[in-house]
């Protein structure tokens, strides 16, 4: 399905540049999301990945350049149709709290009452699926400062998917999260990708769960990105690649070449 631009890619940069200040943190960026695929953006502290996410979102312009979100210039669009755009996306953001005035559930079910005309049998279904999904039982009447770093993590996650985006944006979704909820969140990414068609863009320090999830990896830069297929990239001979991935990253890139099944979730 190699069509024209546009068809295969959900999300597109060109040419993106922008200024905090003084300070570049893309410059001429050049960057396209394959639709129903998962990408990981990695990149050390500072290198810009919250704010590519943000700027998907349409929370933060670019200087020059455009930014395409399922074929639509985010610089075209006025805020009614900024807010139809954002809403066929989910967004977990690195920082994102719930409302601390409300219940976990009341968090959670708050897309749907603001943007769907859902009975509260109906909402109170998929609030509940969605809180299965992230593995937590009964936090129904909790406030968020009633839960721990990981569970709060984790009903974030769970309001950023309740209203069935078509892209999904997280921002280091598996930062304080222990091991079993590491492998939690990212089975149900690749369960969302796989199995709902979503496309997802994910940013992320934590190698190993992202050279399994991620379809295309993106590395970020001196403000610009290489992206390719992990094993696209292990095979490169860019030493700064290299230098990034580590060790541990090639190796086990290496031996995924080696077994070609061993991405392929079916
Ligand atoms: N609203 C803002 N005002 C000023 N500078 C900003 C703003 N947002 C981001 N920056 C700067 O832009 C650069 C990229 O920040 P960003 O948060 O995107 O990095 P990051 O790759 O997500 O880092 P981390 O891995 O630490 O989360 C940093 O130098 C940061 O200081
Ligand atoms: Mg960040």
């Amino acid at each position: 399905m190699a069509g024209p631009e546009g068809q295969s890619d959900h999300v597109v940069f060109e040419q993106v540049g922008l200024a905090f200040g003084r300070r570049p943190v893309f410059s001429g960026l050049n960057l396209a999301f394959p639709r129903q695929k998962i990408t990981v953006v990695m990149g050390e502290s500072g290198a810009g990945k919250s704010t590519l996410l943000r700027m998907i979102g349409g929370l933060q312009r670019p200087d020059r350049g455009e930014v395409r979100v399922a074929g639509e210039s985010l610089a075209d669009l006025d805020e009614t149709a900024l807010g139809r755009v954002r809403r066929r996306l989910g967004m977990l953001f690195q920082n994102g709290a719930l409302l601390d005035s409300m219940t976990v559930f009341e968090n959670i079910a708050l897309p749907l009452r603001e943007h769907t005309e859902q009975s509260e049998e109906e909402i109170r279904r998929m609030v509940h699926q969605r809180l299965r999904d992230v593995g937590l039982g009964d936090v129904d009447d909790l406030l968020p400062g009633e839960l721990s770093g990981g569970m709060l993590r984790r009903a974030a996650f769970a309001r950023s998917i309740v209203m069935a985006p078509e892209i999904l944006l997280c921002d280091e979704p598996f930062s304080g999260l222990d091991p079993p909820n590491v492998s939690r969140i990212e089975a149900l990414i690749v369960h969302l990708n796989r199995n709902l068609g979503l496309t997802v863009i994910v940013s992320s320090h934590h190698m190993a769960s992202s050279l399994r999830m991620a379809d295309q990896l993106c590395l970020m830069r001196a403000g610009a990105a290489i992206s390719g297929t992990p094993a696209g990239l292990a095979s490169s001979q860019d030493s700064t690649i290299a230098n990034f991935m580590g060790e541990d990253g090639v190796s086990y890139l290496a031996g995924l070449q080696d077994q070609p099944s061993a991405g392929d979730p079916s």
